[in-house]
């Protein structure tokens, strides 16, 4: 499984469209790890896609604050349940080591949601950071 990254939606901000393309970047080398890695490269790709996560996530969200948009507390809520998801996730994969399961999460969860969020409440959060005054 790869993801490409030109099916990804692009918004108003570079600084967005760059997090979501090393996003893809990440996850397709977890997807290649998943084939053909061991099991402590598998953690490593993982623990990367996680970490890119919640930096992604906190750099949206400084910049909602910076510009005191409204749906704030929507947008932030929605990253930290995929954090927490991810983080479960991570556990998961560290009591069973089972690749189908964790291929499986990021095929039918990860993707689908990556894709909708970023239609959604990435697009209208980069359009309010574009349209702002700096
Ligand atoms: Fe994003
Ligand atoms: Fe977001």
């Amino acid at each position: 499984m790869q993801v490409d990254v030109t099916d990804i939606p692009q918004v108003a901000v570079d600084f967005m469209n760059d997090d979501h393309a090393e996003a893809v970047t990440l996850l397709n080398r977890l997807f290649n790890t998943l084939e053909t890695g061991n099991d402590h490269e598998v953690d490593g790709a993982l623990s990367s896609f996680y970490q890119h996560n919640a930096e992604h996530f906190a750099r949206e969200e400084e910049q909602m604050i910076r510009i005191n948009f409204p749906p704030y507390t929507c947008h932030k809520g929605e990253h930290e349940r995929v954090l927490q998801e991810m983080r479960e996730t991570q556990q998961q994969w560290q009591a069973n080591h089972d690749r189908a399961e964790l291929n499986s999460y990021l095929k039918n969860t990860v993707i689908p949601w990556f894709v909708n969020h970023i239609n959604t409440m990435d697009t209208v959060t980069a359009m309010f950071i574009s349209q702002h005054c700096a």
